[in-house]
């Protein structure tokens, strides 16, 4: 079978943990595998807005981009949070919710099986017999440059509290001086070792966590059972705008962040009060690291400083779902590494699992957003990077926060590096600007009752075809707003409670 989908689902009621070792768990997984190759066949699902209580407007802001948006809501993604099901109990909602994603002639018939009869809610015993060695100590911290492995194994056993790994996903990145594109077996054996590493040196009762895609993910989980024992598997819907065209297809927005504690966990720090007062500078979200945003409540800082002016109740339970953390969209945000984490995601896991002067390790530092959050929060670090110019940038970056600067504050940067396949584009000026030039191919494509070809721009449009060629990067792009008809962020402006045209064929 071939591997097409993790869907993390919400599930309700939340499964809390009476000791505090660990998250409430908040969400179950649908594995999705194909009998066939390639792409899943499915119907292009969408899913309605929901709105922010607070402002009427919708949850997600979809900024200068509205114009590509459909009316009625967004492309369905991989988490999903508007539906919420108890597998012990009625599924049904999934079950439509299913009939409605493959409503396609590809399917003749739908089948489902329920095995949870046979199911049991296992968790593996604590390995038996495990001798831990008596602890050390990390006397001071320290960002080492070099191979993970090597400075890994310098390391004393016992020593660290808290690990958080964000490894190369091995997805060609453009790394300097790494090539992220290991055959996958050597890719898990390589991971494995590292693992192993990491293991020896946590201290018992502390937690690992390591961040990947869902699908690496499984494979992980696998291993670190063999090392550790399960913890949490925390959903990172990360609101990736990465793909902003897709065409059929499921948006990928999550991350898994798997948590695995040496023998038991002690109780959470961040879930017993232990976690220090998390005082941090300038953003009131990054100053509350432990407690989300209520579902529903939006991002927007006017919103945000508005609800905090008027002492709103906006805070909801954490969880093992996090939605409100984006990640780094804006290039003032961004130093010069290619996949740098936002800072919210590491107060908050550090925040969660340490208490202060505890130290943290990440062995793939990247630009340092671990050890500086660390930093932040009054905790020891240890960093690692094999790339002399990233590990140069997180010591710059250490020394600004010890000048009382906030290494993750807005500036303009000159930045080489990027997140994505896609060629940067020179910054330049428009001329007309880019929804003006989508707008013009909507007019187009409703002319010739199709999407226009660039040809169709050259003969129809009304605007040089440079433009195109110039401000866009495909094709696509050029196309987005003519796929869909618009929406409007608020809630009188869309037609509320529309039903979806979505074919249903089972
Ligand atoms: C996904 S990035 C980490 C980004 C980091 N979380 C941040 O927010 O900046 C992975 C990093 O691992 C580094 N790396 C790759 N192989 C390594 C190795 N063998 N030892 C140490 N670092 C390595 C890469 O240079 C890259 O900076």
């Amino acid at each position: 079978m071939h591997y097409q989908l993790w869907v993390a689902i919400k599930r309700e009621p939340t499964i809390c943990s009476p000791t505090n070792t660990r998250l409430p768990e908040h969400h179950i997984g649908a594995l999705v595998y194909s009998r066939y190759e390639g792409q899943l066949q499915h119907t292009k699902t969408r899913i309605g807005y929901s709105y922010c209580p607070a402002c009427n407007k919708t949850t997600k802001d979809y900024g200068g981009k509205k114009h590509t948006y459909h009316h009625y809501g967004t492309l369905i993604s991989d988490v999903w949070r508007d539906i919420a099901v108890d597998p012990g109990g009625d599924i049904q909602i999934v079950l439509e919710r299913f009939a409605d994603l493959f409503g396609v002639e590809h399917y003749r018939d739908m089948q489902v099986y329920d095995l949870s009869p046979l199911l049991t809610h296992r968790r593996n015993a604590p390995k038996p017999g495990r001798e831990f060695a008596p602890q050390a100590h990390i006397s001071e911290s320290a960002l080492l440059n070099g191979d993970c492995l090597t400075e890994l194994r310098r390391l004393p056993d016992n020593s660290v509290d808290f690990a958080f790994i964000d490894p190369p996903y091995n997805l060609k990145k453009e790394y300097r001086g790494y090539a992220d594109d290991l055959n996958i077996r050597d890719y898990f054996k390589w991971c494995d070792t590292w693992i192993s590493e990491v293991a020896r040196v946590l201290r018992p009762g502390r937690t690992f966590a390591l961040l990947n895609i869902p699908l690496w993910a499984i494979r992980h989980f696998l291993y670190l059972e063999s090392v550790l024992e399960f913890q949490n598997w925390i959903v990172w819907d990360a609101l990736s705008f990465a793909l902003s065209f897709p065409v059929r297809m499921i948006m990928p927005a999550h991350y898994a962040i798997l948590c695995f504690s040496k023998g038991e966990s002690r109780p959470l720090p961040g879930l017993t009060g232990h976690a220090g007062d998390g005082d941090l500078p300038n953003s009131t979200l990054a100053s509350k690291p432990l407690t989300p945003l209520e579902e529903g409540y939006c991002l927007r800082q006017r919103c945000v400083s508005k609800r905090l002016r008027a002492g709103m109740e906006d805070r909801g339970l954490l969880s093992d779902v996090w939605w409100d953390i984006h990640r780094l969209k804006h290039n003032s945000r961004r130093v010069d590494h290619p996949c740098q984490l936002p800072p919210q995601l590491l107060y908050r896991l550090i925040a969660l699992f340490t208490e202060p002067g505890e130290t943290v390790l990440d062995c793939f530092n990247g630009a340092g957003t671990t050890t500086l959050a660390a930093h932040q929060l009054g905790r020891q670090y240890v960093g690692i990077e094999l790339e002399p110019q990233y590990h140069q940038l997180a010591l710059e970056r250490h020394r600004e926060i010890d000048q009382g600067l906030d290494p993750f504050r807005k500036e303009a940067r000159e930045l080489t590096a990027k997140n994505s396949p896609v060629a940067r584009l020179k910054k330049q000026k428009y001329e007309i600007p880019k929804k003006t030039l989508q707008l013009e191919v909507r007019r187009v494509a409703q002319l010739l009752g199709r999407l226009p070809t660039r040809a169709d721009m050259i003969e129809y449009g009304q605007y040089p075809i440079r433009y195109y060629d110039e401000y866009f990067v495909s094709w696509g792009e050029v196309c987005a707003a003519a796929r869909t008809t618009g929406m409007s962020e608020t809630r009188e402006g869309t037609q509320a409670g529309a039903k979806s045209s979505q074919p249903r064929l089972f």
